[in-house]
């Protein structure tokens, strides 16, 4: 068997141990501003990336490292408390093994957050954004040989993220009085922030809000049949000049992110509520 897919399954198999052979229905990876979600989810386990076999460890600030698994809006779900960056120095099979694990498991939909800079000037700190589609400036995870186990040579992407749950947040956001936007997300390796020049080229190119994660999850879920939502919460306003007084700063990131949480697990939940 292929090398790949073998530490997949062993990861999977030790997760299945461990939740008593149970099958999620729901996959979510609590980036920043969903991490209030895990508290959310009645927990029936617990378990630290550290003790799944050929799991990387989570080093990112505001990030742990957990696979939470348990009931939340009726549902068994799956949730990774943190996710891998490829920032951190972690291959891209190490960065989405989660979510082929998760697949293994049995996910049938996978809810995506993260905290992104807003390229798009229209936007406000803690604005909330459904991700309508993205431009991947990352090393595309599905390089190499193809796991024909999970999927197709060449996946298509015209629907990253499903119409439909796309629509459904859309119908929440308005019934909960919640304002949403909806852009396209652009995935940049960081670590650094984007130069002036640089928002400004993404912002030509057609992204309104930019970030270093998600995209390589998402193309490895897609490639997996898996439909995706995605949401990023809007944490400052890129910088298109150099003059410009506000730095970005990781901890103001981490701030307006947990002052956007109770809007972002609101739709969450009501969103797996319909699933
Ligand atoms: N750029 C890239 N990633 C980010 C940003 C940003 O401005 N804000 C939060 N994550």
């Amino acid at each position: 068997m292929d090398s790949r897919v073998k530490k997949i399954r062993e990861a999977a198999a030790f997760i299945k141990e461990n939740i008593g052979g149970k099958t999620p229905e729901v996959g979510i990876v609590l980036g920043s501003g969903l991490g209030k979600l895990a508290d959310v989810i009645e927990a029936e386990a617990v378990i630290p990336y550290a003790k799944i076999p050929n799991f990387a460890k989570s080093t990112a600030i505001g990030h742990k490292g957990n696979f939470i698994f348990g009931k939340l809006a009726g549902k068994y779900v799956c949730a990774m408390q943190g996710r891998f960056h490829y920032y951190e120095g972690y291959p891209m099979e190490q960065v989405t093994l989660p979510i082929r694990v998760m697949a293994t498991l049995g996910i049938k939909v996978l809810l995506v957050s993260n905290a992104a800079g807003g390229l798009n000037q229209s936007f406000s700190v803690g604005d909330l954004m459904i991700i309508r589609d993205h431009i991947n400036m990352l090393p595309n995870p599905l390089i190499g040989k193809n796991f024909d186990e999970f999927g197709d040579r060449f996946p298509d992407m015209t629907a990253a993220y499903d119409l439909n749950l796309i629509k459904k947040v859309e119908s929440i956001a308005k019934r909960a009085k919640i304002p949403v936007r909806k852009g396209v997300y652009l995935g940049n390796t960081g670590p650094s922030y984007e130069t002036p020049a640089e928002v400004r080229y993404y912002l030509s190119i057609g992204a309104d809000a930019v970030g270093m994660s998600t995209v390589p999850e998402v193309l490895v879920a897609r490639h997996c049949g898996i439909p995706v939502f995605g949401m990023s919460v809007i944490t400052n306003i890129s910088n298109t000049e150099n003059a410009c007084t506000k730095l970005n700063d990781g901890d103001d990131v981490v701030r307006a992110a947990d002052a956007a949480a109770d809007r972002m697990c609101k739709l969450f939940t009501k969103l797996i509520e319909t699933l």
